[in-house]
This record gives C-alpha cells, sequence and structure tokens, in this order.
C-alpha cells in the first residue's frame, strides 16, 4: 500500500514508519520537523518537509494517490495547549481538516489517527477507562483531540471515509523526546544516565498506564486493514505510578541517585489507566512488553546515544 504518515520524524510515528517499510509498504513522511528529528527518518521513506496546515498539500495528495493516511503529527504539549490554545486548534484541529479534505478527494480507503486515552477522558470515574468511558478533556490538547474524532465521524458519514482512532495511553521507548513536558520515563532516563537528580512532581503517586512504542506500532498494523471504523483503546490496563518508574529506572541504571520530591504540578492528572479489552476481542491483541523491559530497552537505547 501507499501509505502517508504524518509525524515521522517524531517518536512514535518514526516507529511506525519503520515497522510499515519492514511489512513492504511504500512509504512517504510529511513533517514540519518542529519537535522530530531528521534522524528519525527511515532511509527508504520519501520525506516531505511541511505543515499539514499548508494549502499545497493538495498537490502531493493529487500527484500520489494514497491508499492510507495514518496522522501522528500534532501539537501535543498539555501547557502549550492551555497558553495558546488557538496554535492548539490551528495544528491539531485545521491541520487535520486539511488532511481530511484532500483525503477524501483523492480517494484514501483508511485515515488512522492517533487520539489519547489520558486527555480526552479526563479525571476518571472509573478504573479502567473503555471507550464507553465519558469524555471530559481538561485541556485544549484534549479537546481538539476530541475534536478530530467527531470530524472522523462526519466524513465517515458523509464521504464514507473509513477511520481508526487509536486512544493512546502513556507512550514511552526509544526515542522519545527527554526534552519534552511530557515523557516521564525519557525525562528521568536521560538525567540519570547524565548522573543528575531527577525530581518527582508531588508525592510521585500520580498513576498512568505506560505503553511500550512496539506494542503501539503493533496496533498501527492492525487497523491497517480494518474495515470497521471506529475508536480503540491502547492501553495495558495496569497502573504504575511516578515513584515504581523511577524506582526501576534507578535501579537499571544504578547511578547513585535517590528518590527525590518537589512540588506538585498544578493541575495534573492523579490517575489515568485504560483499557485495550475492544481491541482484544476484536484482533486477540493487546499490549505484551513487560514494563522492566521495555524501560531495559529504552535505557540501552539512551546509553547507545550518548556513546554515539
Ligand atoms: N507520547 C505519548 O505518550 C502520546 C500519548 C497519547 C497520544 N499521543 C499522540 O501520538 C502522536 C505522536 O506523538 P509523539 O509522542 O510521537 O510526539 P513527537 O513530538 O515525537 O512527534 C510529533 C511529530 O509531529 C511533527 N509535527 C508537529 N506539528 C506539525 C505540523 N504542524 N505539521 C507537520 N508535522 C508536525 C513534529 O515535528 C514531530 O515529528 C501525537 O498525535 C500525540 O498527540 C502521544
Amino acid at each position: 500500500m501507499k501509505i502517508l504518515i504524518t509525524g515521522g520524524a517524531g517518536f512514535i510515528a518514526s516507529h511506525i514508519a519503520d515497522e510499515y517499510i519492514n511489512l513492504g509498504h511504500e512509504v512517504f513522511i510529511l513533517d514540519n520537523l518542529l519537535t522530530g528529528f531528521e534522524y528519525n527518518l527511515n532511509p527508504k521513506a520519501a520525506f516531505i518537509k511541511a505543515d499539514i496546515c499548508d494549502k499545497l498539500l493538495s498537490k502531493l495528495f493529487e500527484e500520489q494517490k494514497f491508499d492510507v493516511v495514518n496522522h501522528q503529527a500534532a501539537q501535543m504539549d498539555v501547557r502549550k495547549s492551555v497558553a495558546d490554545p488557538s496554535f492548539d486548534a490551528n495544528t491539531n484541529i485545521i491541520g487535520t481538516i486539511n488532511l481530511l479534505q484532500n483525503s477524501v478527494k483523492t480517494g484514501v480507503k483508511k485515515f488512522i489517527f492517533s487520539s489519547t486515552g489520558g486527555a480526552v477522558y479526563g479525571e476518571q470515574e472509573y478504573f479502567p477507562a473503555d471507550e464507553k468511558h465519558p469524555t471530559s478533556p481538561l485541556s485544549p490538547y484534549g479537546i481538539s483531540k476530541l475534536a478530530v474524532e467527531k470530524y472522523l465521524f462526519f466524513y465517515n458519514q458523509q464521504y464514507g471515509l473509513n477511520y481508526s482512532i487509536l486512544r493512546y495511553a502513556n507512550i514511552y521507548g526509544p526515542r522519545q523526546n527527554p526534552f519534552g513536558e511530557a515523557g516521564v520515563v525519557a525525562i528521568f532516563t536521560s538525567k540519570l544516565l547524565a548522573g543528575e537528580q531527577p525530581i518527582i512532581n508531588g508525592d510521585g503517586k500520580q498513576t498512568r498506564d505506560y505503553v511500550f512504542v512496539k506494542d503501539v506500532v503493533n496496533a498501527n498494523v492492525k487497523v491497517l486493514t480494518d474495515e470497521k471504523s471506529d475508536i480503540l483503546n491502547v492501553g495495558t490496563g495496569i497502573e504504575t505510578n511516578v515513584n515504581e518508574i523511577f524506582n526501576i529506572l534507578n535501579k537499571i541504571i544504578n547511578n547513585g541517585q535517590v528518590e527525590k520530591h518537589g512540588p506538585p504540578a498544578p493541575g495534573e492528572q492523579l490517575r489515568s489507566v485504560i483499557t485495550s479489552e475492544k481491541f482484544y476481542k476484536r484482533y486477540n491483541w493487546k499490549p505484551s512488553t513487560k514494563l522492566e523491559d521495555g524501560l531495559k530497552e529504552t535505557v540501552n537505547f539512551f546509553e547507545m546515544k550518548l556513546i554515539k
């Protein structure tokens, strides 16, 4: 298949691109390199350095007639979305509409969208959240992701565009940017390897559902040929708190640091965990990487990067 992946110079989408190429697909990557890096690009992919909001993308769509668009590019900084909701909406909503318009005009058969199972549900009413859990986003980022989910439903009803919405939990693994505001695994790993002291926000008892990036890639492979347009959670159903993450990483890296706490981050969600039961029932698939194994692989990656 001919597949356009947006955000393919970034963390998650660069792994998806690698796997799609391994499977023999023809891959095009669209990225403006805002938070992505050229060194993440698979050399076998065609790279287009452009913004998803660019009106000139119509030419690319008309020329290439993609079978699938896998849309991972986003403004994904929650704090930035609060500080500048227009910027967030412009990238995450207007940019996505640009891709959707071009998709329906040029006969794209499938649109895969990376949503979020944290910010879309907001503070959860029950644990783990399934796809029927009420959606109460507490940030413009969560709102923009949810808005796109609604647009996808519209494009499906109006034009028959087939879609898969993947609501990711907290993804970690090689290539995650340690300089972003999120991504506690990447931040702690790079600090510990540099012999610096990571600071845990508040009491560190806030929980997340940590999914290894390779499991997320498999989810993106599974939905490639799914003819049912649907919303699917991608999570482990397991809650892990920040103290536990710190202590596992600290044990692996063993650089003599101790658990240290700072003030709590204002407005931080307390608990977030989602179930992939629906995904499992449909594809007999669930995330399979054990946390300790995924963290070891992540540490190895960051170590190799330091040596290079
Ligand atoms: N990392 C997580 O835990 C997590 C959780 C839930 C959802 N997600 C979603 O997964 C997707 C990928 O996230 P990631 O962690 O790999 O982030 P990332 O920042 O590493 O990747 C995003 C990529 O999109 C590109 N990009 C940003 N704005 C663009 C624009 N206007 N035009 C073209 N390219 C643009 C960036 O340069 C970057 O390469 C995002 O949609 C994010 O919202 C991530």
